[in-house]
């Protein structure tokens, strides 16, 4: 019969219509929600094309290749990439960078180092060259780890060796190292080194400016504060930080800016007072909060980075008991607050990020916070340690800063 192949195009063509809506709408879900597979692929390729440029035109180089920490928060890496950065670059060698180690991917998932860091990226070599200027029977095995605070001095002594190629077995930047007073000999040139070579992609500065756009901050918007409330899985690790007697973390450590320190002073054999320093109680960063805004009566806007997630949801409550405190007219009265409470205050989980940007949400905390004009940290997380380190960079001012 022919009506079997009978087509009924009134029903046929809104279907079609339908499947083509359909495919559309998943290729848009699929294409946003993804990680940035395709620019990461590509920046990989041009990490490699520009580490060949460099080690073919180029002769007389030396370079050192160090073993890295892998797989720990980003600031974690960060802070370690760049004091070997400037370690290399302190004795004249070439730094051969790697990938960074993305956790929440799998353990191995490796991203390409100049999605973040672009800074150190210029003018070292990616790992993937590395054989290739150095082969093995050419590389010169070092261990530079020392037993006294003078660790930098003895690791730069070791690196200016001649051999032109080296790679570092053992770790120096580990927590015993990062919480010593083994830092500060490090901090006058690392201080210039942040100045000079730190710098973030150019997607992290879009996603920052976006960011100020959308929210309303200095420069699209008004003067802010910002504040970084760590607490997550905080509240056991300074149980354990309390009992082990542990001191803040780097650059919080450093005598310059001692004074941001929101007093009473730490002590680190008194239990309680690790852990009003670790995990401060909404009281005391209330106090925080009002000691610099008494200080600075013109900034009404707070922008708080917290780490709130389905996993620690309570922290989301935090914010807002903060927030509803923060922005009572009689609690800052109560307060001598010149000028009222604060009229605005903004999150981190407001952060306009699209779904394929993810990864680089971090990076932008840092950056609201480094661009704030009043920042207060907690002196044990590596995220505000980098914070002041990065405002010190750039000439910002320690009584922008509190530690509470
Ligand atoms: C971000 O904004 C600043 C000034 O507001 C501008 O100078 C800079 O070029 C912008 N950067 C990007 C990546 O859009
Ligand atoms: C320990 O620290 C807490 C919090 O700062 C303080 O109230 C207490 O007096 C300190 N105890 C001693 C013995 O110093």
């Amino acid at each position: 019969m022919p009506a079997t192949f009978f087509i009924n195009w009134r029903i046929v063509r809104p279907l079609l219509f339908i499947c083509f809506l359909v495919t559309i709408s998943l290729y848009y879900v699929y294409y946003t929600f993804k990680p940035p597979t395709a620019l990461y692929n590509d920046l990989f390729v041009s990490e490699t094309q520009a580490s060949k440029d460099l080690i073919h035109n180029e002769r007389g180089n030396r370079y050192v290749k160090f073993n890295q920490l892998q797989g720990a928060g980003f600031n974690n890496q960060a802070q370690e990439i760049l004091l070997y950065h400037h370690l290399a670059l302190q004795t004249s060698r070439v730094y051969v960078y790697q990938p960074l180690i993305w956790r929440p991917r799998g353990e191995t998932a490796g991203v390409p180092l100049s999605a973040f860091l672009p800074g150190v990226t210029d003018n070292s070599v990616s790992d993937s060259v590395f054989d290739e200027v150095c082969p093995p029977e050419e590389v010169v095995h070092v261990k530079l780890r020392a037993n006294d605070l003078d660790q930098w001095n003895h690791a730069k002594t070791i690196l200016n060796q001649k051999d032109r190629c080296i790679v570092v077995d053992d770790r120096i930047f580990n927590w015993a190292f990062l919480e010593s007073a083994g830092t500060h000999t490090i901090w006058p040139s690392f201080q210039k080194y942040l100045g000079i070579h730190y710098k973030w992609s150019d997607i992290i500065l879009d996603i920052t400016n976006r960011t100020q756009t959308q929210l309303q901050l200095k420069p699209a918007g008004e003067p802010y504060m910002a504040l970084h409330l760590r607490r997550g899985d905080f509240e056991g690790h300074c149980e354990y930080l309390a009992d082990s007697r542990k001191g803040f973390t780097t650059w919080a450590t450093l005598p310059v800016l001692q004074p941001a320190v929101f007093p009473p002073a730490l002590d680190t054999y008194n239990h309680s007072s690790v852990v009003e320093h670790c995990y401060p109680t909404l009281y005391r960063i209330l106090d925080a909060v009002s000691a610099q805004a008494r200080r600075k009566p013109h900034l009404r806007t707070l922008h708080i980075i917290h780490d709130g997630a389905w996993d620690h949801p309570t922290v989301y409550l935090q914010f807002y008991k903060l927030a509803e405190a923060l922005k009572n007219e009689g609690w800052a009265k109560d307060q001598d607050w010149p000028s009222g409470p604060m009229l605005r205050i903004t999150q981190s989980a407001h952060t306009p990020i699209a779904r394929g940007e993810r990864d680089f949400a971090v990076c932008v905390d840092v950056e609201m916070a480094r661009r704030a004009e009043v920042f207060i940290g907690n002196p044990y997380s590596s995220l505000s340690t980098q914070v002041a380190a990065l405002r010190l960079g750039d000439g910002g001012q320690v009584e922008d800063i509190t530690f509470v």
